[in-house]
């Protein structure tokens, strides 16, 4: 498949677009980074098209709004950015034979709570990919918040450039999505399957704090996300990202308010 930029120094090419569904922090940002790396994005939420005329105004013309059925029709790779708690109400039936983005992250609250992500014997993703069980689910975007996106991106070869962890269980697919992490200004390491996404999740040392550092003073879990959405980027590269991911040792899944 590959992905195509809109420049003007490849106009014999088409256009690749980036499905969305989800356009908050992740999806809008993820959005951005697509449309100013030369992509289009088609963008969908919970609320209906209307609701996103605001955003898709400040994306530009290569930006549009759509249910998250014709995002579904309408491209071959899509980014799921929408709370995990609800990722059992993305549409199996739609997303069947499509690549699915997943940068969810398991959040713990005694409201909500899943036992074979509390007793490790589970990932989230794997949890996602059972429920889209047509779908290549692949993890990335879910260790590195928005504004750190925004400002880490680099050309290919920089020598400051940063790299994500992803994971999945089809090689096809994490090559597209490596692929996209390119365009978008950055390398992929890929950590293996699904099973092995603990690696990067909540809690481990890969999440998010390599790309913000740590904060001056302790944190409550709230403050902490409050913190990352002002906190400077820090480049990571794929080496960093590679000894991360090996030293890593399996603690408590999620991350816990
Ligand atoms: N925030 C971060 O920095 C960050 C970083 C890495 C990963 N993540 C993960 O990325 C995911 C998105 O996080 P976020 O911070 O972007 O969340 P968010 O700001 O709360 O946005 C969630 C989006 O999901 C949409 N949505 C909710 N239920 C939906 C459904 N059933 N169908 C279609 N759209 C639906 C919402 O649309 P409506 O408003 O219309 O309901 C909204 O656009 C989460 O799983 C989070 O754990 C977040």
């Amino acid at each position: 498949m590959g992905w195509r930029q809109n420049t003007e120094r490849r106009t014999d090419m088409t256009t690749s677009t980036l499905g969305i569904i989800g356009t908050g922090t992740v999806g809008a940002g993820v959005a951005r980074r697509a449309v100013d790396a030369g992509l289009d994005v088609v963008l969908s939420n919970s609320r209906g098209p209307e609701t996103l005329t605001g955003l898709v105004e400040s994306l530009g013309s290569h930006a549009r709004a759509a249910t998250p059925a014709e995002v579904a029709r309408a491209t071959e790779v899509i980014l799921a950015a929408v709370p995990f708690g609800v990722h059992e109400s993305l549409s199996r039936e739609e997303l069947a034979g499509k690549i699915v983005i997943d940068p969810m992250n398991y959040v713990v609250t005694d409201a909500w709570r899943r036992p074979e992500l509390d007793g490790d014997e589970l990932t989230s993703s794997e949890l996602v990919q059972r429920h889209l069980s047509g779908s290549k689910v692949v993890k990335a975007f879910h260790s590195i918040g928005s504004p750190q996106i925004a400002q880490l991106f680099r050309d290919k070869g920089a020598a400051d450039r940063s790299a994500l962890p992803i994971s999945g269980d089809d090689a096809v697919a994490k090559k597209e999505v490596a692929d996209l992490l390119d365009v978008l200004g950055f390398d992929a390491v890929d950590l293996g399957p699904l099973a092995e996404s603990w690696r990067s999740e909540p809690g481990t040392p890969l999440y998010a704090t390599p790309y913000v550092g740590a904060p001056t003073a302790d944190l409550t879990p709230a403050e902490w996300v409050a913190w990352v959405q002002s906190a400077p980027g820090v480049p990571v590269s794929a080496a960093e990202v590679e000894r991360l991911a090996a030293e890593t040792v399996r603690g408590p899944a999620g991350f816990r308010w």
